[in-house]
């Protein structure tokens, strides 16, 4: 039977301004899914835009248009993101879709009428230029954090979810399924700073604002931006609508990929609100780190970034893809600089990678016509490189299964790093100079096939050009059963045509 699969990315707010911290999540769960669907498994991974609230209200208030025709401006700007970064979502959900603005709606009904959600009222510190609600802790000196103005203590009457019924079991359930929280120091963080602590009843509805999902029976409320969002994990798979084929088949979700400051919405609010409506809970919610420029926040207002799209357009999608997948250690901040993302790609990219498939074409071309031979001498150095090159792919899985993404990429650099070394050692210039035409076969063969067994990994994380290697091999086994074995590289095929898959760029501080 077909394993299955489900992983997802939060959903964004829709924004006109994204930078290259917003696409890691994404461009990390892409790779993620690739790889499960390389392995076998039938994947089903979504993403998508979060378009209620406050917030989204006030900027198309400011940009004078409605809310509904702000956020169809601006969901273009994710879409064509998501395309330029080469992302293999199976579908983008939009929370303003119908089926979802449904499914919520059922939501919030079965949890009242189960108990789990009650009326009552919201007290709270108010700041109403800004139209938001503060706790005392997030003020600054007293004041509202956005802008500074005094704030006011205001009720507000609103429907309540009851977290703090949930406090135990969710307790036990973290403490008992140590793979539900990662990495163990977001886990850890949950239950000593929020959970352990005391958990208050969640406000879920507002009436200060309308751009939200209606309660159906008390429509003066909109049902909380959080509750609403979450929901899109379950909605999207037909949860509580008249086809639910997709949620029986994908539902518990086998990992939420998050940023690390919304965990606490994923591993305490999202948890009890499945366990209030009888759902089993996600495998696994991973908390990853940010993407920070020079130790600190990349934003708009500091003006510190560009948009993605013109890293792209100057080095490449796969640049991007790379220096995101590999530069980020598991679960911690990375570092975000032009200058290393240059020295990546001249290194890893242009050096290692893209020189080693041009020169090993090239030698090809130059001493066999383009055409794949087979050896019947071998060298005393075809052992290391094969056994380095077969035991890949499980050290590649190993890493995944922990969601080592970085490590995985590194194993399968080592195989184009070994390549070169097999080159010095074999000195192929020297053995047709010699005329020992059987030995240049081999290696040339090995070389190509360790080529070959190399692009096939780095599909799921660098699909461009693994398929650009693959083509410019000439090969049809492409797939991952193609690569237990050393030595399926088709004999006698003729190399396409093919030139240097990456330009080395001048890095002015190199
Ligand atoms: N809408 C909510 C999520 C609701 S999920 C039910 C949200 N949206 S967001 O647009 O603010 O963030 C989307 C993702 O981008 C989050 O995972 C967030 O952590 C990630 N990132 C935003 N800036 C980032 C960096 N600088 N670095 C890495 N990831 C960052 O939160």
């Amino acid at each position: 039977m077909e394993k299955k699969y489900y992983i997802t990315t939060p959903i964004y707010y829709p924004s006109a301004n994204f930078h290259i911290g917003h696409c890691y999540t994404t461009v990390v769960a892409d790779s993620i899914a690739r790889f499960k669907k390389q392995e076998g498994y039938d994947v089903y991974f979504l993403t998508g835009s979060d378009e209620h609230g406050l917030k989204i209200q006030k900027k198309a208030i400011e940009s004078g248009v409605t809310p509904q025709e702000y956020v169809d401006k601006v969901i273009e700007n994710a879409k064509d993101l998501w395309k330029c970064l080469d992302i293999s979502y199976d579908k983008f959900i939009r929370t303003t879709d119908e089926e979802h603005v449904r499914a919520v709606q059922k939501i919030f009904k079965k949890l009242y009428d189960k108990g789990d959600i009650y009326k009552g009222e919201y007290k709270g510190l108010y700041c109403t230029p800004c139209e938001s609600f503060w706790t005392e802790t997030q003020l600054v000196d007293g004041k509202c954090p956005d802008c500074g103005r005094e704030v006011n203590l205001v009720r507000e009457e609103a429907y309540f979810f009851k977290l703090s019924k949930y406090q135990d079991r969710l307790l036990e359930y973290i403490e008992t399924h140590p793979e539900f929280i990662q990495p163990v120091s977001r886990k850890n963080e949950m239950i000593n700073n929020f959970i352990k602590p005391g958990l208050e009843d969640l406000c879920v509805s507002r009436t200060s604002f309308d751009w939200g999902i209606p309660v159906t029976f008390d429509e003066k409320h909109v049902v909380y931006v959080w509750l609403d969002a979450l929901s899109n994990y379950i909605s999207a798979l037909g949860y509580l609508s008249s086809d639910d084929t997709l949620f029986k088949k994908y539902w518990p979700a086998d990992l939420h990929i998050v940023g690390k400051e919304i965990v606490r919405f994923h591993t305490i609010i999202w948890p009890a609100i499945l366990m209030a409506l009888d759902l089993p809970l996600p495998h696994q919610v991973f908390g990853h780190g940010w993407l920070v420029i020079n130790g600190g926040k990349i934003s708009k207002s500091l003006g510190n970034y560009e948009d993605p799209r013109e890293y792209i357009k100057a080095y490449g999608v796969d640049a991007i893809r790379y220096y995101l997948l590999r530069e980020v250690p598991f679960g911690s901040d990375g570092n975000f600089s032009l200058d290393l993302l240059i020295t990546r790609y001249n290194t890893d990219l242009a050096n290692t990678v893209g020189n080693l498939v041009n020169r090993t074409l090239s030698m090809l071309t130059k001493y066999f016509d383009g055409e794949i031979k087979k050896g019947e001498e071998t060298t005393s150095f075809d052992n290391d490189l094969i056994d380095l090159v077969i035991n890949t792919h499980d050290k590649v899985v190993e890493a995944m299964d922990k969601l080592e993404v970085p490590e995985a990429l590194d194993y399968i650099f080592e195989i184009f790093r070994r390549c070169n070394k097999y080159i010095d050692e074999t000195m192929p210039w020297v053995l047709a100079k010699e005329g020992k035409t059987e030995l240049l076969k081999t290696v040339l063969y090995n070389l190509l096939e360790a080529i070959r067994i190399g692009a096939i990994l780095l599909k799921p994380y660098l699909p461009r050009t693994a398929n650009e290697i693959l083509r410019q091999l000439n090969t049809k086994n492409e797939d991952i059963s193609s690569i237990t074995t050393f030595g399926n590289l088709e004999l006698g095929i003729h190399i396409n045509d093919f030139k240097p898959i990456f330009m080395r760029v001048d890095n002015k501080n190199e």
